[in-house]
């Protein structure tokens, strides 16, 4: 099979699956809240905080010709810093005090989401990483629309709905990156199947992400602070929630 409709079968599998999840029923069924609103753009900061960084690790491997994609990538690397502050800025326009968010740990589920596009970039093959990529950059512009029409039925304001808007709208350009990128780096049997099992993977941990968020929203866990992210904060924690949520 040819390596992009095989790139894209595995999403269409990894969507479908996706949307049958327990998260995605929430919220296609209604049942969704305001409450389980917040707790996921929590999460989404967590993780969208990270994917700038990781996208420029996953180049440090890129090897011969891979090189000549290393400028494209990092400019798309750079074109997703600040979109973990449009979740924290669509949970301030929902009234809440953003402040502790950047200092304390994402859920365990969060975490999992994150620390999977390191492990494949570091312990497997670096090119998987496309697949953590194309199933974050197609997810929404698959079906933004008809999350966000959820989130308006379950009351959300259209000021809240910020991150969900750009990227159903920006990553359709993203998308086409994807394609090019696929077209350049995926050269071998091995990488083809290491995209597609990142994508299967990625689908499944986004799922559980907004499932941990939504339990954490019924029965909220203590949150640790994380020293890391403290001790490299010159600003008060209240001057953090202001310019987060900027
Ligand atoms: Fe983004
Ligand atoms: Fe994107």
């Amino acid at each position: 099979m040819h390596t992009a409709t095989k790139i894209r079968s595995s999403f269409e599998d990894s969507i479908a699956r996706f949307h049958a999840s327990p998260a995605l029923q929430t919220l296609a069924s209604g049942r969704i809240t305001l409450a389980h609103y917040k707790a996921i753009l929590r999460e989404i900061y967590h993780y969208a905080k990270e994917d700038p960084q990781i996208q420029a690790l996953a180049a440090v491997y890129f090897r011969g010709d891979d090189r000549d994609s290393v400028k494209m990538f990092l400019k798309h690397a750079i074109s997703e810093i600040g979109h973990d502050r449009m979740a924290l800025a669509d949970l301030a326009a929902l009234g809440e005090d953003v402040t502790e968010v950047p200092l304390t740990n994402p859920l365990p589920t969060t975490i999992a989401l994150t620390a999977f596009p390191f492990y494949q970039v570091q312990y497997a093959n670096p090119i998987g990483y496309l697949g953590y990529l194309y199933f974050l950059e197609h997810m929404p512009t698959a079906a933004g629309r008809s999350y966000a029409e959820g989130l308006l039925r379950a009351g959300v304001p259209e000021s809240a709905l910020s991150f969900l808007h750009e990227h159903t709208t920006v990553d359709v350009a993203h998308n086409k990156l994807m394609d090019e990128y696929i077209q350049r780096l995926v050269r071998t049997e091995a990488d083809l199947d290491a995209v597609c099992y990142a994508i299967d993977v990625t689908g499944d941990l986004y799922a559980l992400m907004l499932q941990g968020a939504m339990e954490d929203a019924e029965r909220p866990r203590r949150r640790a602070v994380r020293h890391e992210e403290v001790a490299r904060f010159v600003s008060s924690a209240s001057e953090i929630g202001s310019r987060a949520a900027a």
